[in-house]
């Protein structure tokens, strides 16, 4: 090895960089990690997704509950909140999981180098003031809030907050205004508002959850004001100031028009998220970023310079954590020799709200442009599992070539779409046609049949509609 100290050093322990980590790690190379956080697990374990779903299901449990849907299944119970054991619950949660880290870390012998690493040569960084020197540095930084001019967060004072003090708030807000009807503000305004709190989302384009199917985006709002979420679209937020313990919004029309002011008790900031870059020292490793500072890369995650890979929220592509840890995984098989592949045509996203909304592959718009399609839908309402847990929201949407039949997108609105979605995602993998997965024999009673009779839809023969 030369004088290299490793032949894989990874820069970031979330899930792009861990997980690349531990397969460099099991194919034999020498692999060390730097992370400048406490533990390990990056956004996602911290900070992201694990917290996030920790209050998303106790809080649905409490909206159960209280919201009368338990009492309608003949269980009648007066909840009260406890506030502090839901977070302790969520503190527990991550510190199971990212104590699970570091036991694989140790486990597949990977040193954790504790601090920030910025570069010092192209082979070489500088963590914690030690010089290490690696034949393959992964750059797996990640991402973070990105700022929103005017609104200065601040999470110690639980005013205006970023998604990780919405995580934390001591007290349910009276008034909650969600800057950004995305998935961040849709998932935590929505904790927010099963545990009482009024929530209004403040949306600067013309519908919510932008880059989802147009069907989905209008039911998902549908829905969403079902629940009692106000949405303000065509709306931008100019100013916030903080008055005693309220913030005073400024609000102007996207287009232009007339300001207007809301009070909020909590404002949570969740424009979008941008590339953690700044402090890597790049110019030292001769890379650059490109006009959105992200890390440009090639099919195989190689940058630029030779040597030097990029995976994760750092480089372009959907800010997820499963599609970080699909690229770290193949990032680490491409350094190995081996041949390492993300099909980016095919990467899941899914908003764990209730119902949750997930989709895979082409929205109808976009297959449209590309072609002539034939779209199969089947509502939740007609979905007999659906139906008997008195979950009628919602519908699973099958979106497929005209010519070959080969399925380009599916799209569901349904309680447990995060689930189903994973079905449609190794069926388009396979290439599947919709007649594939009509004549896919579906367990019943399963919400997932939905998926089998919209695939059904696509030829026009769905039984149960
Ligand atoms: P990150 O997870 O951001 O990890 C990067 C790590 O690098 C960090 O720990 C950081 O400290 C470290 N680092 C940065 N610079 C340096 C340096 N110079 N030296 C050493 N270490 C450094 N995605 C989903 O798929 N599903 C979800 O349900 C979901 N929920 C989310 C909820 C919230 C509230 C948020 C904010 C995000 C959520 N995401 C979700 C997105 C997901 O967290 C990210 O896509 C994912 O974490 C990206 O992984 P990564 O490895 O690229 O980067
Ligand atoms: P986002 O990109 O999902 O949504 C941001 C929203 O803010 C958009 O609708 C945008 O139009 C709007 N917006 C932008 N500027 C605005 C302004 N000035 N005023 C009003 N609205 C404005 O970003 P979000 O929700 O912050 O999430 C960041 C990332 O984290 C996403 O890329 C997402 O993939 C990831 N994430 C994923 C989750 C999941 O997979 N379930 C959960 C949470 C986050």
């Amino acid at each position: 090895m030369a004088d290299y100290d490793y032949d894989v050093l990874v820069i970031g322990a979330g899930p792009g960089g861990y997980v690349a980590a531990i397969r460099a790690a099991q194919l034999g190379l020498k692999t060390a990690c730097a992370e400048g956080r406490e533990t390990l697990g990056g956004t996602c374990l911290n900070v992201g997704c694990i917290p996030s779903k920790a209050m998303l299901h106790a809080s649905e449990y409490y909206e159960a509950a209280a919201g009368g849907a338990m009492a309608a299944m003949g269980i009648k119970v007066k909840p009260e909140l406890d506030l502090p054991t839901m977070h302790g619950q969520r503190k527990d949660a991550v510190k199971g999981l990212t104590g699970g880290i570091e036991f694989l870390f140790k486990k597949n012998k990977i040193d954790w180098l504790k601090g920030y690493a910025k570069f010092t040569a192209a082979d070489t960084v500088e963590v914690a003031g030690k010089a290490v020197r690696a034949k393959n540095i992964i750059i797996a930084t990640g991402s973070s809030v990105t700022p929103l001019p005017g609104v200065e967060v601040d999470n110690d004072k639980q005013i205006i907050v970023d998604s990780t003090g919405a995580l934390e708030l001591a007290k349910v807000p009276g008034h909650m205004v969600v800057i950004g009807g995305g998935v961040i503000g849709l998932e935590l305004g929505s904790v927010w508002r099963r545990l009482g709190a009024k929530v209004t989302v403040v949306e600067f384009l013309d519908q919510i959850l932008p880059g989802m199917d147009g069907d989905v985006r209008k039911e998902a709002n549908r829905i969403f004001k079902k629940q009692g979420m106000e949405f303000k679209l065509k709306t931008k937020v100019t100013k916030a100031e903080v008055k005693g313990e309220k913030a005073v919004l400024t609000l102007e029309p996207a287009a232009g028009g007339d300001a207007e002011t809301l009070d909020a008790d909590v404002v949570l900031v969740s424009i979008g998220r941008r590339p953690n870059t700044d402090g890597l020292a790049l110019d030292k490793a001769g890379l650059t970023v490109n006009k959105r500072g992200q890390i440009e890369t090639d099919h195989d995650f190689r940058t630029s310079v030779a040597g030097i890979w990029a995976i994760g929220d750092v480089v372009p592509g959907p800010m997820l954590a499963h599609k970080a840890e699909d690229e770290g995984i193949a990032c680490a098989e491409n350094i190995a020799g081996q041949t390492g592949i993300v099909n980016h045509d095919v990467i899941p996203s899914v908003v764990y709200t209730w119902p949750e909304i997930a989709g895979v592959g082409l929205t109808e718009e976009a297959a449209k442009e590309r072609g002539e399609v034939k779209v199969g839908k089947f509502p939740m309402m007609a979905n007999s599992r659906a139906k008997t847990n008195h979950e009628p929201d919602g519908f699973v949407k099958v979106i497929a070539d005209a010519k070959s039949d080969r399925v380009l997108g599916v799209w569901c609105i349904a309680s447990v779409a995060g689930t189903m979605i994973a079905q449609a995602a190794q069926a388009m993998e396979f290439g599947a046609t919709s007649e594939d997965i009509a004549y896919t024999c579906h367990a019943h009673p399963t919400h997932s049949e939905a998926i089998k009779e919209a695939a059904m839809a696509v030829t026009g023969k769905p039984i149960h509609i």
